[in-house]
């Protein structure tokens, strides 16, 4: 399976469209940035494995397949992650719910974890950790690496927009991480945003600027 999966279905990439046009308002941009996620969730879960099991059917019994693996967890990456949770929850109402927050020390333009609060049984679960935006890949591979810490799980990442630096980033310190992105665009600008992006998406979803 490809480790960088762009989530092209036409639903997706024409909402993505309309979160991109900078004439997109705070209400609207939130709801599409729900109704991406919950979309893209269906991709992100498409290999989870299944197990037979035997039922009755009012006419017949058969064997049906259910969901066999681990549970879920969703770690977000504050803030703009939290935009991306409750599509995803739409379509995985039983996962559990993580947090990590996440700053560029301004000198040593390192990042540091200020905030994080995980699941007690994360080890037990498959995660998924969401950010809108895959910029440089500082960030992302800092929530990594602080998730690696407490399980071995099956990790994937979900953002909306990637530039290739992040996918680069990500892929050189965590080869086994599935990466799925509804785009990757051309790359960054001199103040690290995503070019063409959408912009900050967490002033955008909150409408702090
Ligand atoms: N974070 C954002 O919100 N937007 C970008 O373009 C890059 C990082």
């Amino acid at each position: 399976m490809k480790k960088v999966i762009i989530l092209d279905h036409p639903l997706i990439q024409h909402k993505l469209t309309m979160l991109r046009d900078k004439k997109t308002d705070v209400k609207v941009f939130r709801e599409i940035v729900e109704e991406l996620s919950n979309l893209m969730a269906y991709e992100v879960t498409r290999d989870i494995p299944l197990k037979d099991i035997k039922i009755e059917t009012p006419i017949a019994r058969t064997t049906g397949k259910i969901i066999a693996g681990k549970k879920m967890a969703i770690v977000t990456i504050l803030r703009a992650g939290l935009g991306m949770a409750g599509g995803i929850l739409r379509l995985i109402p039983s996962a559990k719910v993580g947090h990590i927050g996440i700053y560029r020390d301004p000198e040593t333009l390192k990042p540091v974890c200020y905030y994080a609060k995980l699941p007690q049984d994360i080890d037990k679960r498959d995660i998924i950790i969401v950010d809108p935006m895959l910029a440089t890949g500082g960030t992302a591979v800092a929530a990594i690496e602080y998730v690696r810490r407490f399980t071995k799980s099956h990790i994937r990442f979900m953002c909306l927009v990637a530039a290739p630096e992040g996918i680069k980033m990500v892929r050189k310190y965590f080869k086994e991480v599935r990466i799925y992105t509804a785009t990757v665009d051309e790359g960054l600008n001199e103040h690290a945003y995503i070019v063409p992006g959408l912009g900050d998406a967490g002033d955008r979803l909150f409408g702090t600027k």
